[in-house]
């Protein structure tokens, strides 16, 4: 397996605050990286970065081994690069469809045929279980029917890998259980995943590898149960609960 997405020392400052220090992150094509951390470790700036929706302060954002740090988001997504937010944001008055659409218009590639474009659609929409829920106005929908919209906008640009940002957060017990199986159905897929996530009995069932920060350093990176059982990662989240 091939290096697909790399971060090469990285480095973020916000003023005078160091949010990510010299952060070097490899994930393989096909794998299933989780990230855990406390509130404010800077994994979301992470994701940022890795999206391109914010620039590093130094280091590198390597996709299929060319440098892509001065690389806009929209120009990412083109290249197989998708993600979702901690905050969904989804176009309330549009439906399912619609909001599905928009993703799936300006994904990966160039220009999109209309075929392309149905059959983008159609893959995101089954892989999400949202078919019978397309022609609904996205306003309405439960939360859980929200996360799995926001998995279906990003899934419509047919990504290589996909960034998800605490797709599993707010949501009950058999609702975290529900959004694992589609995250493993994803997987089969074949698209690669990078997956922050605060709950992380739901990570431990879908990711190979896991990456543990703390104030935007690395603390281990490895084998998901060898990750969560090292002392320094106990501590950290001992201290935190
Ligand atoms: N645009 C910004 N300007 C200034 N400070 C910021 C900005 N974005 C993030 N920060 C700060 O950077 C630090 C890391 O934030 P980040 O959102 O990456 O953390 P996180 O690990 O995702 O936390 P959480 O688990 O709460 O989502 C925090 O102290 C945050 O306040
Ligand atoms: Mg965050």
């Amino acid at each position: 397996m091939t290096e697909l997405l790399e971060l090469v020392g990285v480095s973020k400052q916000f003023g005078t605050l160091t949010v990510l220090e010299n952060l070097n992150v490899a994930i393989k094509s096909g794998s299933a990286l989780g990230v855990v951390g406390p509130n404010g470790a800077g994994k979301t700036t992470m994701l940022n970065i890795l999206a391109g929706d914010l620039a590093p302060s130094s280091g590198s954002v390597l996709f299929e081994g060319a440098d892509v740090t001065s690389v806009p988001s929209h120009q990412r997504s083109r290249k197989g690069i998708g993600r979702t937010s901690q905050i969904p944001r989804p176009f309330e008055g549009l439906t399912v469809y619609e909001n599905i659409l928009v993703g799936a218009t300006f994904g990966r590639g160039k220009l999109r045929k209309s075929k392309t474009i149905n059959q983008a659609c159609g893959f995101a929409l089954e892989t999400t279980g949202m078919t019978s829920k397309a022609n609904v106005v996205a306003g309405q929908l439960t939360l859980l029917e929200r996360k799995r919209l926001e998995l279906a906008r990003a899934l419509a640009i047919q990504p290589s890998v996909l960034l998800l940002d605490e797709i599993a957060g707010g949501l009950t017990e058999m609702e975290v259980h529900d959004l694992v199986v589609t995250i493993k159905l994803i997987r089969t897929t074949g698209i690669t995943l990078i997956w922050i996530e605060h709950i992380v009995h739901a990570l431990l069932e879908v990711v190979d590898q896991l990456l543990a920060i703390d104030y935007g350093r690395m603390l281990m990176c490895g084998d998901p149960k060898s990750v969560m059982a090292s002392p320094e990662v106990q501590s950290i989240y001992l201290g935190n609960e």
